[in-house]
């Protein structure tokens, strides 16, 4: 049994801003964060899978596969986009890196079993950096 994980990169722009908070409330629990005009991040993505090796191919999943489904249901969606604005799930949940690796989680389980219909390889877990210093990782099955 194999673990793999390929990385992906995507820019994307957030504001930390919670509706059910005010103003005041907003500024002393996000900080700069909160700014009114957001900020950037370079967003590393880490999508690990796990299965046995395939007898037939020695590999445990095909790598292009993986790329396609995180290119329509992640990078399209997400790249150089304001998340605040332009994702709709973020218009009432805020976009702090936990919400999107759940998010991410979410989009990629759900469509699992379109690119990889057999009972391997399982989608295991999503790691997402958004600086060197703050990374947050999930497991699927920590998701509905
Ligand atoms: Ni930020």
């Amino acid at each position: 049994m194999f673990r793999v994980t390929r990385q992906y990169r995507f820019a994307a722009s957030h504001r930390l801003h919670a509706a059910g908070l005010s103003e005041e409330q907003n500024r002393v629990l996000y900080g700069k964060c909160n700014n009114p005009y957001g900020h950037g991040h370079n967003y590393v993505v880490d999508v690990s899978a796990c299965g046995p090796t395939d007898e037939r191919t020695g590999r445990v999943l095909d790598i292009r596969l993986l790329d396609q489904l995180v290119a329509r249901q992640v990078l399209g969606p997400f790249e150089h986009r304001n998340l605040n604005a332009e994702v709709e799930c973020f218009e009432s949940v805020v976009p702090t890196s936990e919400n999107l690796a759940a998010e991410i989680c979410r989009r990629l389980k759900k469509n699992w079993s379109t690119a990889f219909p057999g009972e391997w390889p399982k989608l295991e877990k999503i790691r997402i950096a958004e600086t060197t210093r703050n990374i947050f990782e999930i497991r699927t099955d920590e998701i509905e």
